[in-house]
């Protein structure tokens, strides 16, 4: 399928903060993205680690964990990069199938389920294809946020559940001020060594494009899912939206 998207929005939530109105937008963030992750695809899950200091692995236990869905269910990983979700699922005996927008990150992706390369904002799954979805790190990076949650209604079957994992920046001063060193000097430095790319200076200035938590639940809400939850992990560096898909547009 083509991976183009022309979204015109200002911002994955809406206007987009004051911090992020340097940062790239609709169809120019797309390429931008795109080319970031085909550049740093062959370290990713390398580098992944280290800056997180393996807590990804928990991050992503639980947000499998979330969906409470039964064996043999089908799970849509949104954004799937190099498969580390796709290879969660599976573990826990789910049914993978993952979608992104970059060839580099597709091309050093291992998964026991499809992949296809394309754009999840305008995916080309039928309607209520799957069971459940699930996105690791993907909400900063996609242009528009109210589309990918219509999307996400619309293939994830009624009762269905999702479960989407993000970074988020701790509420408490210290942790914060700890968290803005490491992400602001250590993760460009480390990204930089192994990646031999400045790609990693996006990470810090990318929790810019990210609304805040209210205002994603209203857009989930809005989308078409109920019982919206929103689980802060870690101590607040990375975060959880876990929903259902609602039976009918409007009710629960
Ligand atoms: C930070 S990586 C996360 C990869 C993987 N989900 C993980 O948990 O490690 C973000 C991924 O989002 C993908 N991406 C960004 N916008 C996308 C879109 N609209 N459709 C599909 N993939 C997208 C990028 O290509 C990249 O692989």
């Amino acid at each position: 399928m083509s991976s183009s998207a022309t979204t015109t929005e200002p911002g994955p939530g809406g206007a987009l903060p004051a911090a992020a109105k340097q940062l790239p937008t609709g169809p120019e963030k797309v390429k931008a993205v795109r080319q970031m992750f085909d550049a740093i695809a062959g370290r990713y899950e390398l580098v992944n680690g280290i800056v997180s200091l393996g807590m990804d692995r928990g991050w992503r236990h639980r947000c499998v964990d979330a969906l409470e869905l039964p064996v043999g269910s089908v799970v849509l990983d949104v954004a799937c990069g190099t498969g580390d979700l796709c290879r969660e699922l599976d573990r826990r005996l789910l049914r993978p199938v993952g979608v992104d927008l970059s060839n580099g990150m597709l091309a050093h992706a291992r998964s026991p389920g499809p992949l296809v390369h394309g754009d999840a904002l305008f995916s080309p799954f039928r309607a209520a294809a799957f069971d459940g979805a699930v996105s690791g790190f993907a909400l900063r990076n996609v242009t528009d946020l109210d589309i990918l949650f219509v999307e996400l209604a619309r293939v994830t079957r009624p009762g269905g559940r999702i479960s989407l994992l993000d970074l988020a920046e701790p509420e408490a001063q210290f942790l914060r001020l700890g968290h803005r060193l490491w992400t602001n000097y250590a993760v460009p430095l480390v990204g930089s060594a192994l990646s031999g790319s400045a790609a990693y200076r996006y990470l810090p200035r990318s929790f810019a494009y990210l609304p805040p938590a209210s205002r994603v639940v209203e857009l989930l809400e809005q989308a078409g899912f109920a019982a919206v939850e929103h689980e802060l992990l870690s101590g607040g560096i990375s975060q959880l939206y876990i929903a259902t898909r609602k039976h009918e547009a409007g009710t629960q």
